[in-house]
């Protein structure tokens, strides 16, 4: 750990999660699946708190399926002025509390014509557009040539055919913000090969690998990006998010209970 880094309080101290989520943009709700231990306050963790709305920051340790998860619902964000470090200090906290598996999920807009708003679609590499790494100043020269693990991949794919939900595979872009793209910027990211597009997840994922985690990320298509039909609105992603996530609380309750 760092200097810069944040403590873990007692309360979280002896629960040893197995796995970890993160909890985007109106996907909170899962934490509605969770046989609940301890409800923490990030403020509580010294972990930085969002002032987005649907962004509630708390850590929600408990057994989905038996399995012991410790759940960050809520993230910071670099568009709310913060550094890659604090916008990751989540991660590096489930990290000393034993997870090897990460979950995270967000809210994208969608680039691609067959990925309908609504929709799901699980990662499987991303272009880090935002100008930061979490590991500026160490550690170096990480391998990120399978950041989103193939094997967990493979189950979830498995576990969306069987329970017949419509799960996508792409690149996810993941972009500054606080503004959403203009329509030059979604073709430009289209020509790049980006499926999908947020202003979250990459650096998590980079400081996961980094920490040795294996890494799975779905990114709830909340709307069609800049220039694909009408103009955008947090309101509309929040909402759409909130519609659609328990079709993905299915397949990770699933997910879980089959470990
Ligand atoms: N662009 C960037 N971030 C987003 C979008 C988008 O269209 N939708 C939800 N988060």
């Amino acid at each position: 750990m760092r200097s810069d880094d944040f403590t873990i309080s007692g309360i979280v101290q002896d629960f040893y999660p197995r796995v970890g989520l993160v909890l985007g943009s109106g996907l909170g709700g899962f934490t509605q699946r969770v046989e609940v231990a301890a409800r923490v306050p990030y403020r509580d963790l010294a972990l930085p708190q969002s002032g987005v709305p649907g962004h509630d920051g708390e850590m929600v340790l408990g057994t989905v399926g038996g399995t012991r998860v410790a759940i960050l619902s809520g993230r910071v964000h670099l568009y709310e002025g913060r550094g890659a470090r604090e916008a990751t200090a989540g991660v590096r906290l489930l990290g000393q509390l034993g997870v090897r598996q990460l979950i995270l999920t967000n809210a994208a807009g969608t680039l691609n014509d067959s990925f309908r708003p609504g929709e799901w679609m699980m990662l499987t590499d991303h272009l880090n557009l935002t100008g930061e790494s979490p590991l500026t100043g160490g550690p170096q020269f990480v391998d990120l040539s399978e950041v989103y693990s193939l094997a967990l991949r493979a189950r979830f794919l498995a576990g969306a055919a069987a329970q017949g939900l419509r799960l996508h595979a792409g690149v996810y872009a993941g972009l500054r913000g606080p503004q959403y793209e203009t329509p030059a910027e979604i073709r430009m990211l289209r020509a790049l090969g980006a499926d999908a597009g947020g202003m979250s997840t990459v650096l998590e994922a980079i400081q996961a690998r980094a920490l040795g985690m294996e890494v799975a990320a779905f990114s709830c298509l909340t709307n069609w990006a800049a220039g694909m039909a009408g103009p955008l609105s947090h309101q509309e992603v929040v909402e759409v998010g909130a519609e659609a996530a328990g079709a993905l609380a299915d397949l990770l309750e699933d997910g879980l209970r089959a470990r």
